[in-house]
């Protein structure tokens, strides 16, 4: 913590929260072992997150193509989410942090899932401390055609003029389109991609990859992870100030 300079905090940092199945592997136990050994990981992460001040938090938790997995895991994923949120949702709420999901809701998640999501959102509603984003059945590239889609339903209904349509209009048919883009993204597991996380979002921001596998991330993670972030020098396409 004494590396970190207060005035230079991350408003947003996200998360790829990977290694959970080669953690899991190592000990000979299985890959859902893994995922459930993830949950101390994440809350550990987000205490840390408190501390420092920062204001948003977006992690992966599931992506559009994690469908592709054996039925088993897939099955286990959506079940731990929401056993997740029921165990935590309260204590999350009174620490004042806003949960809220990006990611396609209809289609193949499950109905309970779907409620228990939108339960947390309805409860955290009002918390502004911290605003913890799952994303979940999320794709990049399916959130940027899910805009697509609208905007192009908007000029077919004559509401929108297809002139206007530019970077503003797309960031404001995202899934949270009162979401900064995030300022640092961190991947665990040594594994450099993007993986389809935050592609509209991620234009400028500052990735970290740490070797550390997902259930072994601690708060002393995040606080290195800053601690790199502040040394780097954002420069958005632009020089230097002199
Ligand atoms: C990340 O861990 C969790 C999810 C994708 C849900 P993995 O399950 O991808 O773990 P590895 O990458 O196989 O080790
Ligand atoms: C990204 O990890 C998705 C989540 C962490 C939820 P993956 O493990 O699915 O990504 P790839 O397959 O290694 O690119
Ligand atoms: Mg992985």
């Amino acid at each position: 913590m004494q590396d970190i300079d207060p005035k230079r905090i991350p408003p947003h940092v996200a998360l790829v929260m990977d290694g959970n199945g080669r953690w899991a592997q190592r000990r000979g136990l299985k890959r859902t072992e893994g995922h459930a050994a993830g949950e101390e990981a994440l809350f550990d992460a987000v205490e840390a997150a408190l501390e420092l001040g920062i204001k948003w938090m977006t992690v992966y938790a599931f992506s559009t193509e994690n469908w592709r997995r054996p039925l088993d895991e897939v099955r286990f994923l959506m079940r731990f989410n929401e056993s997740l949120l029921l165990r935590r949702r309260d204590d999350l709420h009174e620490r004042g942090v806003r949960v809220r999901f990006i990611g396609r809701r209809n289609g193949r998640v499950p109905k309970r899932v779907v409620q228990r999501i939108e339960e947390t959102e309805q409860q955290t509603a009002r918390n502004r401390r911290m605003t913890l984003t799952f994303a979940f059945n999320y794709g990049g590239r399916a959130e940027i055609a899910d805009a697509v889609r609208e905007i192009a339903r908007g000029v077919a209904a004559g509401d929108i003029d297809p002139n206007r349509v530019d970077e503003k209009m797309i960031a404001r048919h995202l899934y949270a389109p009162d979401m900064p883009d995030p300022d640092l993204v961190i991947r665990t597991s040594g594994e450099y991609r993007v993986s389809n996380y935050l592609l509209w979002e991620s234009a400028y921001s500052e990735f970290v990859f740490t070797d550390v596998l997902w259930p072994d991330f601690r708060g002393k993670d995040l606080v290195a992870a800053v601690a790199e972030f502040q040394r780097r020098e954002r420069r958005f396409g632009g020089v230097e100030e002199t």
